[in-house]
Parts: C-alpha cells; sequence; structure tokens
C-alpha cells in the first residue's frame, strides 16, 4: 500500500486517530502509543465511527505498552468493529501485526490477535502463561455445566487454577486466594447474570507484587439485568448500584449456599479501592476507582468488562481482608433499601478448592 499521509487529523471527528489518505478514500486508524484503560476505552469508543468507511486499515506499530484491562477494552472494541464491518461485507487491514518485537509480538502470543478475528498470532489460550502473565484464555460454559456438578463449584476451581498461573505453589498462596476469590465471583457473574457461553480472561503480575486481572463478556450488562427489580431506571443508576453491598438482580429465595447475594462485585471493588484500582465497563458505561478518585463516563464498548488491580503484599491476610469487607458491607445493606442484608456463605469464601487454607 502507498501510504500518503495528508496530515493530522481532520476534522469533525471525536479522536485523533483518523488520518485521511490523499486521493483516496482510505483510512488508516492509528493505535495510541500511550495506553491507559482510559484511553484504551475512548479510543475503542471512537472506532464506531468507521463501521461504515469502505476501506480502513488499523496501524498496530505505534502501540505503547498494554496491560491486561487495557488491552481486553481495545479487542473487544476492534472484534466488535471487524464484526460490524465484515456483516456489511467491508474489509479491515491491518498494518504492523508482522512484527516479532515488542508489544505486537507480546500482544500475538497472548491470543490478542485472534480474540479480534485478525489472523496473527497464538491462538486465545494456547500460550500456557507463567508467572508473570495469563494469556487471553476463554472461560466457556461447555466447561463449567459438568452434569452433575454444580457450576460455581467448577468455577471456583477453574478460577483458582487461573490464579495459579500468575501465583504457583504454596509460597503464593495468599496472592493466589485473593486473585482466585475475584476471578470467580466476576465469571460467575457473566454466567449467572450476563447470559452468555464463554467469557475471556487475562492477567499480568508484576515484580513489585501488584497483579491485574481482567474478564469480559459479550452479555446483557449490568442496566438489562437489573431491570427486573425495577429499581434502577437509568444504566448509571444501575451501574452505580452494582457496585453495592446486597444489590442483585436475583431474589434470595433459594438460600443456598450459592445464592446470590449482591456481594461479588462490592468485594470486589473494595479491593481495588483498598488495594490497587477497580474499573467496571457495563450498559455503555464505564466506571472507575483510581486512587481514590473516581471517573465515570459513557462508551460505546458493548457487553461488560471489569478490572482489578491489587497490590498483593498483605494478601496472606485475605481471608481477614474478606471478612472485614463483608462485615462492613452487610452494615451498609441494612442502610440501603431493598438490598440483601447479609452475604452468602461463598461471598464469605476464600480458597474453596485449595487444600492449603
Ligand atoms: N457480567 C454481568 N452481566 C450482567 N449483569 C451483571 C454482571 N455482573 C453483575 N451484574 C449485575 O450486577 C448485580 C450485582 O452483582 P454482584 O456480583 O455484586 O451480586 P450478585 O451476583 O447478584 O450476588 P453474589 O455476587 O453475592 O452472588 C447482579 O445481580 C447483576 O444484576
Ligand atoms: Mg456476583
Amino acid at each position: 500500500m502507498d501510504f500518503l499521509f495528508s496530515g493530522a487529523c481532520h476534522s469533525n471527528r471525536p479522536s485523533d486517530i483518523k488520518y485521511q489518505l490523499k486521493n483516496t478514500k482510505n483510512v488508516i486508524i492509528t493505535c495510541p502509543s500511550n495506553f491507559t484503560s482510559a484511553i484504551a476505552s475512548d479510543f475503542a469508543s471512537s472506532l464506531f465511527h468507521y463501521h461504515s468507511e469502505p476501506n480502513v486499515s488499523i496501524d498496530f506499530r505505534s502501540i505503547g505498552f498494554v496491560e491486561p484491562f487495557s488491552s481486553l477494552v481495545l479487542a473487544h472494541g476492534l472484534k466488535q468493529l471487524i464484526n460490524v464491518r465484515q456483516h456489511k461485507k467491508l474489509s479491515t487491514e491491518v498494518i504492523g501485526v508482522e512484527s516479532q518485537f515488542g508489544v505486537v509480538s507480546y500482544l500475538k502470543h497472548i491470543g490478542f490477535f485472534k480474540f479480534c478475528g485478525i489472523q496473527a498470532g497464538k491462538d486465545v489460550g494456547e500460550a500456557p502463561g507463567n508467572s508473570n502473565y495469563l494469556p487471553f484464555t476463554k472461560v466457556r460454559s461447555s466447561q463449567i455445566m459438568w452434569k452433575g456438578r454444580v457450576m460455581q463449584k467448577v468455577i471456583d476451581e477453574k478460577s483458582d487454577q487461573l490464579a495459579g498461573v500468575i501465583f504457583p505453589g504454596p509460597q503464593n498462596a495468599g496472592p493466589a486466594m485473593m486473585l482466585g476469590y475475584s476471578i470467580r465471583e466476576i465469571i460467575r457473574n457473566s454466567f449467572e447474570h450476563g447470559l452468555v457461553s464463554e467469557c475471556t480472561v487475562s492477567a499480568q503480575r508484576w515484580a513489585n507484587g501488584e497483579a491485574e486481572i481482567a474478564i469480559g463478556d459479550d452479555g446483557i450488562g449490568v442496566y438489562r439485568s437489573l431491570s427486573k427489580t425495577g429499581r434502577y431506571p437509568t444504566p448509571e443508576k444501575a451501574i452505580e448500584a452494582c457496585l453495592l453491598p446486597g444489590v442483585s438482580s436475583q431474589s434470595v429465595k433459594d438460600d443456598t449456599e450459592w445464592s446470590n447475594s449482591g456481594f461479588g462485585l462490592y468485594v470486589c471493588s473494595e479491593l481495588g479501592k483498598r488495594f490497587g484500582a477497580f474499573e467496571i465497563i457495563s450498559s455503555y458505561r464505564r466506571v472507575a476507582f483510581n486512587s481514590q478518585r473516581i471517573e465515570t463516563k459513557s462508551t460505546d464498548i458493548a457487553g461488560t468488562l471489569v478490572r482489578l488491580r491489587v497490590s498483593t503484599a498483605d494478601a496472606d491476610y485475605f481471608p481477614n481482608i474478606l471478612a472485614k469487607i463483608v462485615d462492613e458491607g452487610e452494615k451498609i445493606a441494612e442502610t440501603l433499601p431493598g438490598s440483601v442484608k447479609s452475604a452468602s456463605k461463598m461471598s464469605k469464601t476464600a480458597g474453596l478448592s485449595k487444600s492449603w487454607s
């Protein structure tokens, strides 16, 4: 291709990613080099402006360092763009995916491109991962709906196994428990509320003890799920409410150990607020907690995506941390009309499938 840039963005377009090629109708979408989750979300949202452009190329050459959540957000946005364009019989070219170096090579390795529908690199879940990273990994309903087994129990085992990839062995028992619990609660939500047949998990661990998990599904989102309660009239209200203790779309008639009590997202968001960061994109809203700062914004990304980043320095005390968060949550729930007042047995339980607990 002969690319002749006419210069920076033209524009009535909302972002600075569009370049018009001289004398052609092609557009090149240049991936940003600085990739915070906020930028990833804005960038992925802006991709919707290219659904109907006749010729679109996505240029990955400038892409900067990516973390699990920002890469999952970007991947969801690209997958949606490519799918919609395919339905409209429009092709989408890619530039720079042949690189064997840097971020593109890492993204190829973790299955990012195949997830998006771009034929480059490994399949989703193909790389085994190690104590630094968990590649894009699908959890499918066919894996967890085993005949005669409680779905949540299978998800619990799967979650511990995924957390154990980045935190292997008894020496990492605390961090594995903290992340295993969080992965379990977020994956459960995809299947129990999102009405999906699969979700995607990715994670990373850094030398300073921080770790990040990212989980995404293409499901109905919190607003539609909570709409059956009749209490949250807008997506804004629903996404705010889903993080509060005791707020659930399920009425707890069946008081089993796995019944929904509205504590899963509350606990995960509190872990993020206290030990790192938490973010949720759902029902076309994005809410992020970062060092006690809250950002909320609308987005065009469909489905539900959750980010939890934590320092694992105190993770050996996770059962105590969990008990404290739940206890505080139950007190808050007392004051919230219509909420479930006490957490389910499993919301209070960590490390179910681990013998070292
Ligand atoms: N991935 C998702 N897709 C759709 N709706 C979701 C999703 N995750 C959460 N929700 C909505 O947010 C509500 C609160 O979620 P949360 O995990 O805090 O509680 P719960 O799942 O109802 O109960 P518990 O986690 O205690 O079993 C859910 O009841 C559901 O309505
Ligand atoms: Mg839940």
